[in-house]
């Protein structure tokens, strides 16, 4: 037996057993003639002493290094100065037997969870990364949320179905990966954005509750909370109207924040897309905090300030108490709203003083009545700072906004990762307009159904019509999204003609489903929720790649693995793909 106990589990009653215990070597002290190691596995440390009664054993102690593999045999040892800091810290093992299972070279980082460093190191030696303590969590609450869902959806009968990872291009919006088929030479499978379209087919199929723990893959920009391969818990039901939905899964997060948390959550509000984007400029708003936009056309234009007269939107923000931001902060936020990433053209302040008078930064152009209705617009009260952006179009000036209140609820702690918001975002668009594309595409994907009372719309002004689909939104994260589906054939044609494909190529692309909706397709509708997504709010992380085992970087790129790489000539021609690069 390599180990009777774990690092995690002594306590001041296992005091006088003798027990083996096995694991790696976090720190070596050496004080006197003693030598105390720390001894760390999965479930904790345990300090280790070696005392000079046995000078053989504690020189043996003194010619280990940091993160040597070793097993001890020893007697449980009350500590004469105990430390409350660690769940092992009432006893220490006073060992009387010591072998070395595995040397080991000095790591390239230290294994604590402070650690000296940095991304770049610690992904190239992410299995080292991994014995961090802090690490490891993220990856054991994983586990904990994967069960609970597990637990929660077979409870109200779901049945786990795998669908395969090699299929066709699926319509998420995204770039495919593609795998180039060898016995298909010149063909490629595409690797599944989501099993959207085969769990549809399966409610075709009668399953009627569906579920699957599921990678998906994406090519597209990578940010803090996307992966190119990310995790799924994918839904779907029969026989449901959105409601039905909306209940069911706000149980499974109930249970989850309970369960995991140990929080109740309330009943979640709904909020719709419209008045998300009106009031947040986003569709996934920070409820963690309030400072909502006000709209300021009404009150501010049409007074000979240029900016202001020519925009197609002017609104604001006022941040409660914040009017003591000195010049040199206001600059830094123009400066923030200013980035190109933000695209800003300049910021209009003003502060309510403590006479209740407003001082702005474009007092020239406006009475102090003008001003005092604006303030009422905000309810503002003195020592309140009001934020004002303006622009030409009214959805990217609320978008540069909703990134300049995002800045000002952290600039004042207004969102603090271990208070949850969590919503509903419901009746979003079917359609947005793509510059890119000169099209209507799909907002959320093309099997999402528009709602019954629009579907007159969609000859009038298609644009206009609301989709039967719901995002849930969790700090401003959105955690999860599904629709109603479609299950009509020839609506389903119709959504597509207005998608600007023809039938051959709709029924090229998507003529499997279209006929499977022929032969009795159930009413049906689900979600899919990001589950790197829910563990990363769970861990309060700032990135979901800590509660990835092996992450991908910015780049897309495995560092520890150097993937993607070359692959050699051979395979190459294996796959006749060689000789079109090269052409090419
Ligand atoms: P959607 O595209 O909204 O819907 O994806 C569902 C959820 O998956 C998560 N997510 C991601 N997480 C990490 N990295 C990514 N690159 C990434 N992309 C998406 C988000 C998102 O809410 N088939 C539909 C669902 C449905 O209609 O049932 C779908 O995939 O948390």
């Amino acid at each position: 037996m390599y180990r009777t106990k774990t690092c995690g589990e002594l306590r001041i009653a296992n005091v006088g057993e003798e027990v083996t215990l096995a694991g790696w070597v976090q720190r070596i002290r050496k004080m006197g003639g003693m030598t105390f190691i720390d001894l760390r596995d999965r479930y904790g440390i345990t300090q280790l002493v070696f005392n000079d009664e046995r000078a053989d054993l504690c020189e043996q102690a003194n010619r280990l290094g940091r993160e040597f593999v070793i097993q001890v045999t020893g007697r449980v040892e009350e500590r004469s100065s105990k430390n409350a800091k660690m769940e092992t810290g009432d006893v220490e093992i006073l060992v009387e037997r010591l072998s070395v299972l595995n040397s080991a070279i000095t790591p390239p980082f230290t294994i604590e969870d402070n650690t000296d460093g940095g991304d770049d190191l610690r992904m190239k030696y992410r299995y080292l990364d991994l014995r961090r303590t802090a690490v490891r969590k993220n990856l054991e609450l994983r586990h904990r949320m994967a069960f609970e869902v597990r637990r929660y959806l077979s409870d109200h009968g779901f049945l786990e179905v795998e669908t395969p990872v090699l299929v066709n291009s699926t319509p998420e919006g995204a770039r495919d990966f593609v795998v180039p088929s060898r016995m298909n030479p010149g063909q490629f499978y595409a690797l599944p954005q989501s099993p959207q379209t085969l769990k549809q087919l399966l409610m075709v199929s009668g399953f009627d509750r569906y579920f699957q723990i599921v990678k998906c893959f994406r090519d597209e920009d990578l940010r803090a909370d996307r992966q190119p391969e990310f995790t799924q818990i994918d839904c779907e039901m029969s026989f449901v109207e959105q409601e039905d939905i909306l209940e069911m899964f706000e149980g499974m997060s109930r249970h989850l924040f309970k369960e995991i948390k140990g929080i109740d959550l309330p009943e979640l509000p709904r909020m719709t897309w419209a008045d998300a984007m009106k009031y947040y400029g986003s569709d996934k708003p920070d409820t963690r905090f309030g400072m909502l936009f006000v709209e300021l056309m009404d009150v501010l234009k049409g007074y000979g300030f240029g900016v202001f007269d020519n925009a197609a939107y002017i609104g604001g923000i006022c941040a409660k108490g914040a009017a003591h931001y000195s010049r040199k902060q206001i600059d830094q936020l123009t400066d923030f709203v200013k980035k190109p990433q933000i695209g800003a053209k300049g910021l209009v302040y003003a502060r309510v003083e403590s006479d209740g008078s407003v001082k702005s930064s474009v007092d020239k152009f406006y009475t102090q009545d003008v001003l005092q209705k604006m303030k009422s617009a905000f309810d503002a009260e003195p020592g309140d700072l009001i934020l004002i952006l303006s622009g030409d179009d009214a959805m990217k000036t609320r978008k540069q906004l909703c990134e300049l209140r995002l800045e000002m609820g952290t600039q004042l702690g207004l969102r603090d990762k271990s208070k949850y918001s969590c919503l509903w975002v419901i009746d979003f668009p079917m359609y947005e307009w793509s510059d890119e594309e000169q099209r209507l595409m799909a907002m959320h994907h093309p099997f999402t159904s528009p709602k019954p009372e629009d579907i007159p719309l969609l000859d009038t002004d298609p644009a206009s019509v609301r989709a039967n689909a719901y995002d849930m939104v969790i700090n401003g994260v959105e955690v999860g999204g599904g629709s109603i589906r479609i299950h009509d054939a020839q609506l389903q044609q119709k959504i597509f003609e207005i998608l600007g494909f023809t039938p051959e190529q709709a029924q090229q692309k998507f003529g499997f489903l279209m006929n499977a909706f022929k032969y009795g397709a159930p009413p049906h509708g689900g979600l899919a929720y990001g589950l790197d997504r829910f563990v990363s709010l769970f861990a309060e992380l700032d990135s979901i790649r800590d509660c990835i085992a092996f992450p991908k970087n910015n780049q897309g790129r495995d560092v520890m693995l150097g993937a993607p790489g070359v692959i050699d000539d051979i395979q190459l021609d294996e796959l006749q793909i060689r000789v079109d690069l090269k052409e090419k």
